[in-house]
Formats: structure tokens, sequence, C-alpha cells
């Protein structure tokens, strides 16, 4: 039986992907920063540990208490949408340390077992932000796009050994703790001089069209997941699958 090790599990896209892998019947580590067990089933197959994806000890911790894996999700992320010149550095830095360097950190802790063993898949979520340029989204795109080309170079080293790499990009889910866990940092990003340009902007956020849900990430995670062959794309929801359309077309 095959164990997943998925971080950033207390909601969103994270929680739907241990329910989803723990439903095709593998050994689920779900990690979150504060453990919760009451949000996952129940189950000799569900294992619940800490893990900040930020703190090498965290890491390290996390990856002992889950023994050996056979696939690493890398789903854990923070948000921020703003004028880049109002953006702190030290709010970029914050949002490199996890969607960046936190998801080296997690790669650099699992690459030794998959090499040794010559098996095994590390699926980086990342965004649809990666696929086409979004306003406001500099820094956040920036994080994003900067773990795309690590993992596409890092697949050649890696496929040498039997290991894959793969990348899901999603599309905007309104349904998950996104907005509203980035919503203090976010504060103050739009200047008075940026009202004109931003105020639409915001508006149709507000008014989506296709958008993409937990489910979808939960299964093209799973895809990717279970993917043999050498494809690293895997965009999921159907606004981030229409800007694949789009690009190529
Ligand atoms: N929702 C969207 O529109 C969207 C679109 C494209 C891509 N994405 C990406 O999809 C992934 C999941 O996002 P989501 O929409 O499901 O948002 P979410 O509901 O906010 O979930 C994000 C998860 O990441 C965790 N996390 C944050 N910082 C962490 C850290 N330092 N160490 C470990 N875990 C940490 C959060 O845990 P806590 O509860 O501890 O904060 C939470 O479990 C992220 O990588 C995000 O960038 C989201």
């Amino acid at each position: 039986m095959k164990t997943v090790l998925i971080t950033g599990c207390s909601s969103g896209y994270g929680l739907e992907t241990a329910r989803h892998f723990h439903a095709k019947g593998w050994n689920v580590v779900a990690t979150m920063r504060t453990p919760r067990e009451d949000m996952l089933p129940r189950s000799d197959r569900m294992q619940v540990v800490a893990l900040d994806v930020t703190s090498p000890a965290s890491v390290a911790a996390a990856i002992r208490a889950a023994g050996p894996i056979d696939v690493l999700v890398n789903n854990a992320g923070i948000g921020v949408v703003g004028a880049f010149e109002a953006t702190p550095m030290s709010t970029t830095r914050e949002i490199f340390e996890t969607n960046t360097f936190g998801v080296m950190a997690m790669m650099h802790a699992v690459v030794p077992q998959f090499r040794e063993r010559r098996s095994g898949v590390i699926v980086n979520v990342t965004s649809s932000t990666t696929l086409a340029a979004f306003p406001l989204a500099g820094v956040y795109t920036a994080s994003k796009t900067a773990v795309d080309g690590l993992s596409g170079s890092v697949a050649h080293e890696l496929a040498a050994f039997g290991v894959r790499i793969k990348l899901v990009e999603p599309g905007y889910g309104p349904g998950t703790r996104f907005a509203e866990n980035g919503g203090a940092r976010m504060q103050g990003l739009i200047p008075d001089a940026y009202r004109p340009f931003a105020d639409p902007i915001f508006t149709a956020f507000a008014n989506p069209g296709a958008v993409t849900t937990a489910a979808d990430v939960a299964e093209t995670v799973w895809q990717a997941a279970n993917d043999a062959s050498d494809r690293l794309h895997f965009a999921a929801g159907p606004d981030a699958v229409a800007l694949v359309q789009a690009k190529a077309a």
C-alpha cells in the first residue's frame, strides 16, 4: 500500500487531497501547522502530523514521524495581492519562505530516500498564475514561478533515479481559506494612486466566471501522482485548463 505525505492539510486543497488519497485506499500522512484530527476520516491509514514547512526542525521531525513515503505533495502556500511597490520586502520574504523555500526544504528532506529506493513522486502545487500573467500578483507569481523552474530542472536529474516531479497548477479557488488567510498580509497594499486600476480587478475577483474547486485539485493531484510518464504540467480546474488551451490555440 502506498503512502502520501501532504503539506497544508488544515483546509482547502490540501484537506480535500488528503481525503481523496485516503478514499482511494492509500496511507495518508496529513500534515498541518496545528494538528487537528476531527476534519479527516478516523482510520489506521490516516496519520496527522505537525509540520511547519518554514522550520527545519519541524520538517525533520515530520519526516521522521512519517517513515518511508512514496509521494510528497507540496501544497502548503500563502498568498498576497497588491501593488508591487507597496509590498514590503518582509512580506515578499514571508511568501517565499513558505511557497518557495518551504517546497525546497521538503524536497531536500525526501529526495535522498526516493533516490536510494529509485522511486517516488514529488507533486508541487503552484498556481494558474504561472500559466498567464495576472495583475497585482507579482510577488506571489514570482514565488510560484520559482517552483515551476526548479521542478522542470530537477525533474531531469531525478529521472535518472526513477523519481518523478509533477506540477499541479490550480485556478482561482474562492472556496478555500486562501484569501482569508492572506487578509492581514494584504492590508494597505493598494495605495490610492493604484485605486482606479485595482478597483475593477477586485470587482472581477468578486464575480468570477469558472472557478476551481478543492475536488478539482484533489483529483488532479491524484492523476499527477499516478502518472508514469514524464509529463510535468497538470492544470487543475476549468479556469486553469482554459488558460492552457488559450496558450495552445
Ligand atoms: N485558492 C486559490 O485561489 C489558489 C489558486 C492557485 C493556487 N493555490 C495554491 O494552492 C495551495 C493551497 O491553497 P488553498 O487555496 O487550499 O488555501 P488555504 O485554505 O489557505 O490552505 C493553505 C494551507 O497551507 C497551510 N500553510 C500555510 N503556511 C504554512 C507553513 N508555513 N507550513 C505548513 N503549512 C502552511 C495552511 O495552514 P494553516 O491553517 O496553519 O495556516 C493551510 O493548511 C497553496 O499552495 C496556494 O498557493 C490556491
